[in-house]
C-alpha cells in the first residue's frame, strides 16, 4: 500500500507502459505555462528533513520523481500533505533515517536525503544509486565531502552508512563542480558545528534556491550564487515557505519547439536562467521577445546550424543537449554538439536516426547534419531528456511516431502531451 500522498501524485504520471503517439508536421502556436523546476523541488523537499516542524512548498510539479520523493520522505517518517500544487512536509515525525534501494535506484536524487538525515540524526543509511543510462554517475564527491565534515562512511550490502554525532565545519574543495554533492554538503553543513566553506560549488539556480530556502529557515549561508559558499552551522532550523522556481529545462524544451515549429509564448519562464540557451536560439535565427515572466519565440524560415558545448551553469545545460540535437537535425547545415558533463549521454542518437536524423558520434561529440525531412517511426525513450528530444523530432517529422517507455518523460515533465496538445500538436497517450 503506497502512502496516501504518493497515490495522489501517481495518477498524473499514468501507467508505466504508456506510449505517446504523435502525428507530426503541425505548426505549434499559443501559450504554455512552465511548471516548477524538478531539480529545485527535489533538494528542497529533502531540506525539509532538517527541520523539526512543517514546511510549505508551493508550485510543486506533479511528476513521477516528486511522487517518488514524497514516498521516500514518508518512509523515513515525515508526514506529507499535497493540496493542488502546495506540498506540506512535517519533519517532526522523522524516525527512520534509511533510504531503500527500491526507491533510490529509480531516482538518483534520492541520495539528497543523506546529508540532511545525517546532520539531524547523527546517522543515515542510504542505498547507493547504482548504474544509469548515461554511463557512470559516481557519488564519491558527496561522500568525500561528508567525511571532511567528520562523518564515518561505511558500505554495507550496497548501502552507505554515514555516522557522526555532530558534524564539524570544514573547508571542502570539489575537484568537479557537482550539483548533487554541493546540495548534499550544504544541507549537512547547515546543522554542523562551526563554519564550512565549499570551493568550486555548483552555481545552478536550483542550488541557489536551496540555499535561499535554508536561509529562510534560519540557516547562515553566504556567497549564494557564487562558486564559494560559506555555511555557518546552526543548532536548529525553523519552518519556512517557498515557491519553486520555474523549470528552465522544461522552458528550454518548449523554446526549441517554438523555434522549430511555430510561435510559442512561455508563461512563468525566467529568461535570466536561460541566457546561454536564448543566445544560441537567437543564433539559429529564431525571433525572441523577453518580458518580465514570459518569453515568446518565433520560428523563421530556416534553422541555422549552431554548435553547442555543455558546461556548468551559466553554460549550456547538459539536460538540453538531446533536445538541441533534435533541433539541429532540422537545420540547414552541420552542427557539433559536445557534452563535457556526461560524456556517454547519447542514447537518443540511434533513436533520432530512426526518424531520419543524420548524426555521427565521435567520443562525446555529436556531428549533426540537418535534413529537410524527418519521417515518423516507432522509437524508444531511454531517459527523461532523451524522451523530450524524441517528442521534438516526432513533432517535426512527417507522419506517425510512436514513443514507447514514456514513463521516463513522466519523471520530469508535467502533463507534457496536454501542454503540446494545447499548442496544436496531434499527440496522444496510449497503453501498450
Ligand atoms: C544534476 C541534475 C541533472 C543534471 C546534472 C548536471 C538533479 C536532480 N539532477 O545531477 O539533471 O544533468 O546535475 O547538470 O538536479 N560527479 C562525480 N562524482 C560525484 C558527483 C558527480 O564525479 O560524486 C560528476 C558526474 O559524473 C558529472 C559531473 O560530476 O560528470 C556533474 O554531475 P552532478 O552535477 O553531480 O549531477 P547530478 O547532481 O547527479
Amino acid at each position: 500500500m503506497l502512502p496516501k500522498t504518493y497515490q495522489r501524485l501517481e495518477p498524473c504520471t499514468k501507467d508505466i507502459m504508456d506510449k505517446l503517439i504523435i502525428d507530426g508536421g503541425r505548426e505549434l502556436t499559443g501559450e504554455v505555462n512552465i511548471s516548477g523546476a524538478k531539480n529545485a523541488v527535489l533538494p528542497i523537499m529533502t531540506a525539509a528533513l532538517l527541520v523539526d516542524g512543517q514546511v510549505c512548498i508551493k508550485r510543486v510539479p506533479r511528476l513521477r520523481d516528486t511522487g517518488t520523493m514524497v514516498k521516500l520522505l514518508e518512509i523515513v517518517g515525515a508526514r506529507t500533505e499535497l493540496t493542488g500544487d502546495v506540498l506540506e512536509i512535517d519533519g517532526s515525525t522523522v524516525n527512520n533515517p534509511e533510504a531503500p534501494y527500491e526507491l533510490v535506484k529509480t531516482m538518483r536524487a534520492s541520495f539528497y536525503v543523506l546529508g540532511p538525515l545525517l546532520a539531524r540524526f547523527g546517522r543515515a543509511k542510504v542505498s547507493l544509486p547504482g548504474g544509469c543510462a548515461w554511463g557512470p554517475r559516481p557519488v564519491d564527491l558527496h561522500l568525500k565531502g561528508l567525511e571532511k565534515l567528520g562523518a564515518k562512511i561505511t558500505l554495507e550490502g550496497g548501502y552507505i552508512i554515514a555516522e557522526a554525532k555532530r558534524l564539524k565545519g570544514n573547508r571542502i574543495r570539489f575537484e568537479i563542480s557537482s550539483v548533487g554533492a554541493t546540495g548534499n554538503i550544504i544541507m549537512a553543513a547547515a546543522l554542523a558545528d562551526g563554519t564550512s566553506v565549499i570551493e568550486n560549488a555548483a552555481r545552478e539556480p536550483e542550488i541557489v534556491q536551496l540555499c535561499e530556502f535554508i536561509n529562510l529557515m534560519g540557516g547562515k549561508i553566504n556567497g549564494v550564487g557564487s562558486d564559494e559558499l560559506t555555511i555557518t552551522g546552526v543548532t536548529s532550523l525553523k519552518p519556512a515557505n517557498i515557491t519553486v522556481i520555474p523549470d528552465r529545462i522544461e522552458a528550454g524544451t518548449f523554446l526549441m519547439a517554438g523555434a522549430m515549429l511555430g510561435d510559442i509564448k512561455l508563461i512563468n519562464a525566467k529568461a535570466s536562467h536561460l541566457t546561454t540557451v536564448l543566445d544560441k536560439l537567437e543564433a539559429t535565427g529564431a525571433v525572441i521577445d523577453i518580458n518580465e515572466d514570459s518569453i515568446r519565440i518565433k520560428q523563421t524560415s530556416e534553422i541555422k546550424p549552431v554548435d553547442v558545448t555543455t558546461a556548468v551553469y551559466p553554460g549550456f545545460p547538459t539536460d538540453l543537449q538531446a533536445q538541441w540535437i533534435a533541433m539541429m537535425s532540422k537545420s540547414t547545415g552541420t552542427a557539433v554538439i559536445t557534452d563535457t558533463i556526461y560524456q556517454d549521454r547519447f542514447a537518443h542518437i540511434p533513436e533520432l536516426s530512426r526518424l531520419g536524423a543524420n548524426i555521427r558520434l565521435e567520443k562525446n561529440e555529436a556531428i549533426v547534419r540537418g535534413t529537410e525531412r524527418l519521417k515518423g517511426a516507432p522509437v524508444m525513450s531511454t531517459d527523461i531528456r532523451a524522451s523530450a528530444s524524441l517528442i521534438l523530432a516526432g513533432l517535426a517529422a512527417q507522419g506517425r511516431t510512436d514513443i514507447s517507455r514514456v514513463y521516463h518523460i513522466d519523471r520530469g515533465y508535467e502533463n507534457i502531451e496536454q501542454k503540446f496538445r494545447n499548442l496544436g500538436a496531434a499527440i496522444r497517450r496510449e497503453s501498450e
